[in-house]
């Protein structure tokens, strides 16, 4: 599979990414919420490029399967999600691609009395945008194209590639 984006530039941009949060949080009582399961590895790497008292804490959501890249209906299950009321949550997804994930999450996490709420994605898809929303943070702005590893997958393989890599046959003419 074609390398989009090599192992040692994801670990750079997310400790990075790790400086900018860390000088954004202090003072507060942070607790980062991340979606299952895509940004697992994007979750481990950066909460340890951030020295400060900080929460975990995650949810599932899905609308995918597979390839497709129409958004269906939400399903989220938070039965790992501790209380999030007054407390300032980062949420954490792999991939900004429509928007409806995060869209709703976001507005779903205000209704918990979240102090604050703010995004960060690893990913961000050009030319794909449904969900009027501007990730406060974001690792990568990379093309139309389906994309797999650091965790994000395909029917649930290739989760465990270190790089992001384009999915052959995918992308605009493939759809
Ligand atoms: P959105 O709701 O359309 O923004 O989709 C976000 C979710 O779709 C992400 O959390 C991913 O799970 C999934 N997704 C979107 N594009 C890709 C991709 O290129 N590869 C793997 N998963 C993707
Ligand atoms: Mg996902």
């Amino acid at each position: 599979m074609e390398i989009l984006i090599k192992e040692a530039e994801i670990l750079e941009r997310v400790r990075e990414l790790g400086r900018q949060i860390e000088a954004d949080y202090q003072g507060k009582s942070l607790t980062i919420v991340a979606v299952l399961t895509g940004s697992l590895i994007f979750l481990s790497d950066l909460i340890r490029q951030i020295q400060l008292p900080l929460r975990v804490a995650l949810l599932q959501a899905s609308s995918y399967r597979g390839e497709t890249t129409v958004a269906g209906t939400l399903t989220i299950n938070e039965s790992f999600l501790p209380e999030v009321a007054g407390r300032d949550v980062l949420l954490l997804d792999d991939i900004l691609d429509t928007g409806h994930t995060l869209g709703t999450l976001m507005n779903w996490m205000s209704e918990r009395g979240a102090l604050s709420i703010k995004s960060a994605v690893l990913l961000r898809k050009i030319g794909r945008q449904e969900v009027h929303l501007e990730p406060d943070y974001c690792g990568f702005e990379i093309p139309d194209a389906f994309v797999v590893g650091y965790g994000l997958d395909y029917n649930d393989d290739y989760r465990h590639i270190p790089h992001i890599a384009v999915l052959p046959s995918s992308g605009p003419e493939a759809e």
